[in-house]
């Protein structure tokens, strides 16, 4: 992909203002890298970038990756020349996410915007653009990061636009209205399984560095969604896009968020091209929350619910794309866990042996869909997926309800399964 060729024109107007150049090609960006910064330089960045890719890959060594990031970030932000580099390999990305979050901002107003994690100030300065009528701060704990930032801004003449140098876990500026993270969560540190603790969960073997804190990746996730809810104001949107892949870590996350006081209102997939893996398309879920009225909790109230998980949810049940099954107490616990609102329909019935059987479905925070089973002899069955799993998952389940009552094994159901059935189409429009 040619991401020379921006689509947006306000990001166009931006890059302009900062001074970048977007490179068209892997190669055309490794040249300027080549001569725009001193061979040491060049050579360090590159040594820090290979490390955070193989911090993120290797199986032993979660307990690295945030800090190897960091100090990627540290040194990329302290050359201005590889501030701005880096900032153009990543303008495939702003033309693809940039839009679709400040389409998802236009539900405003909203006075006051705080850009996480701002880096070089592109996203920033897109979001100051894109509403003139509000205060837009980026908030970044490199400093040299903040100074390549507030130079752009002094270039572009944007004057709703201003930067502060800091770590937004401890962050104070009041109130915003929306508090945008665009990958600046260390979300891609959360276990694979919901129910894992980190010493256990594969990529996590050896956690040396953290033997002392083994919730510590966790932990850091959950600050920094605290963090979110913390300095979003009661009813303002937050809008994230991180890397979270797979559903049970994307489960994981989205728990960490009701937790924190984040309802999800809206999630799309924003996808792009990446510079720096040639032609591979990455594509996350950006996120959009409200922050209700709630308390804000605690690190510990959210950990606790964490790791009240015991042992990994069922994944020899149905592929990944129609869900992941759990069964016994994880099948509770991720119940439980499941984030508001949740729209939900209620199938109850005798079993011949005397059991009761209670099978809900639903739609949590709207976006996964779910049918959960538990009858009252402690047997439970929980199935959840995506939203778009819905008709799938609600039509298998309803088939299968169908079949015992056939056999006889599903007497006195309330609703009957043809209200039952009728109902779940109508309500969740499958
Ligand atoms: C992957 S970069 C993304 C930068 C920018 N949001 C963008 O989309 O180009 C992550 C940035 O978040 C910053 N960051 C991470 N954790 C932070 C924290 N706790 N406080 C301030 N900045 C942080 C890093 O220094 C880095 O600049």
């Amino acid at each position: 992909m040619r991401q020379a060729e921006l689509a947006d024109e306000l990001l166009a107007t931006v890059v302009a203002a900062a001074g970048l150049d977007a490179p068209d090609s892997r190669e055309g960006w490794e040249w300027r890298l080549q001569c725009a910064v001193p061979w040491p330089v060049a050579d360090g960045y590159r040594q820090r970038r290979d490390a955070c890719k193989d911090a993120a890959k290797s199986p032993d060594n979660v307990a690295r990756v945030a800090a190897t990031e960091d100090e990627f970030f540290a040194f990329a932000g302290a050359h201005p020349d590889l501030c701005r580099l880096f900032a153009a390999g990543r303008l495939g990305y702003y033309d693809a996410v940039l839009p679709k979050v400040a389409a998802r901002l236009r539900r405003g107003p909203h006075a006051r915007i705080l850009d996480l994690g701002s880096f070089a100030g592109v996203s920033t300065m897109y979001l100051g653009l894109a509403f003139p009528d509000s205060r837009v701060v980026g908030v970044e704990r490199h400093p040299g990061a903040v100074a390549a930032a507030e130079e752009a801004r002094a270039r572009s003449g944007l004057d709703n636009v201003s930067f502060a140098c800091a770590d937004y876990t401890a962050f104070d500026d009041g109130a915003f209205d929306a508090v945008v993270s665009l990958q600046a969560m260390p979300a891609y540190l959360l276990p694979w399984l919901p129910a894992e603790r980190p010493e256990d969960y594969a990529r996590g073997a050896h956690l040396e560095a953290a033997l002392g804190a083994p919730a510590a990746p966790v932990q850091a996730v959950v600050r920094a969604v605290a963090a979110v809810r913390r300095l979003a104001s009661a009813g303002g949107h937050a809008v994230l896009h991180e890397r979270v892949s797979g559903l049970p870590r994307a489960l994981l996350f989205q728990h960490i968020l009701a937790r924190a006081g984040l309802a999800v209102t809206d999630r799309c997939w924003a996808g792009w091209h990446s510079l720096s893996q040639r032609d591979v398309l990455q594509s996350f879920p950006l996120v959009v929350a409200i922050a209700d009225a709630g308390p804000v909790p605690s690190d510990e109230a959210a950990m606790t619910t964490l790791y009240a998980l015991p042992g990994g949810p069922d994944l020899t049940g149905l592929p990944p794309a129609h869900g992941v099954t759990y069964s016994g107490f994880q099948a509770h616990a991720t119940f439980a866990a499941l984030p508001e609102p949740r729209d939900e329909l209620c199938l109850r019935a005798g079993l011949p042996d005397g059991r009761r059987l209670h099978g809900y479905f639903g739609i949590a925070g709207g976006c996964w869909a779910y049918v959960y089973r538990c009858d009252t002899h402690d047997e439970r069955m929980m199935t959840v997926g995506d939203r778009g799993i819905a008709p799938a998952l609600f039509r298998a389940s309803l088939d299968e309800l169908g079949r015992l009552t056939a056999a006889g094994q599903l007497p006195q159901c309330d609703p009957p399964l043809d209200k039952f059935r009728y109902h779940v189409g109508k309500r969740f429009k499958t």
